[in-house]
């Protein structure tokens, strides 16, 4: 109970001050000078944008087959990752890789090593929908938990 007061106490605290940002957002004194426009984020371009999106639809993925583990879902983890692995996404992504159109953000001058890891990473997708075809569960878990360790180790080396 305690807790739950504490947190409508932030909760108010955060709306009241977004309010008052808000107002005087909307309200600039006249004698401000114009603000300098500002140089929009540079977006990803090309074959890194395609890489982006991969990686978005590969979290959900990743998600959906925690949640299928856990629930011991074996068809569930089959559905996730062949969902991952036909998508256009995906395909768009390796030819861009091939045609040399991917850069990482981080060690971009590193692609074989990147290339190296994300192959593994691709081996052990295909094996754990092997082993979920088979409802071969202790494997499952096996591997549902190798690829947490290719995400973690690629992003260390290759993501800023
Ligand atoms: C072979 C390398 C590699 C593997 C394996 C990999 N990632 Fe990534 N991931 C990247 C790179 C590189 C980026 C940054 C892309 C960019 O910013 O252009 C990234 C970005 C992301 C993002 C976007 C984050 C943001 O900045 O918005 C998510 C989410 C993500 N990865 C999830 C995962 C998950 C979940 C896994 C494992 C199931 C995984 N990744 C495995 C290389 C990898």
């Amino acid at each position: 109970m305690k807790r739950f007061v504490k947190r409508s106490l932030v909760a108010v605290v955060l709306v009241a001050s977004t309010a008052v940002s808000a107002v005087s957002f909307a309200t600039p004194p006249e004698t401000a000078p114009a603000a300098a426009p500002k140089a929009a984020p540079a977006a990803p371009t090309g074959g890194n944008y395609l890489l982006l999106n991969e990686m978005v639809l590969l979290n959900k993925a990743y998600r959906d087959i925690i949640s299928a583990v856990v629930l011991e879902d074996s068809k569930g983890v089959v559905d996730a990752v062949e969902g991952f692995e036909t998508s256009q996404v995906v395909q768009m992504t390796r030819d861009a890789f091939k045609a040399g159109k991917i850069k990482t953000p981080k060690n971009p001058e590193r692609m074989k090593e990147f290339e190296g890891m994300d192959r593994d990473f691709h081996n052990n997708f295909d094996k754990l929908r092997d082993y979920a075809k088979a409802d071969n569960r202790p494997k499952i878990r096996y591997i549902a938990k190798k690829l947490l360790d290719n995400c973690i180790k690629c992003h260390e080396q290759f993501r800023k």
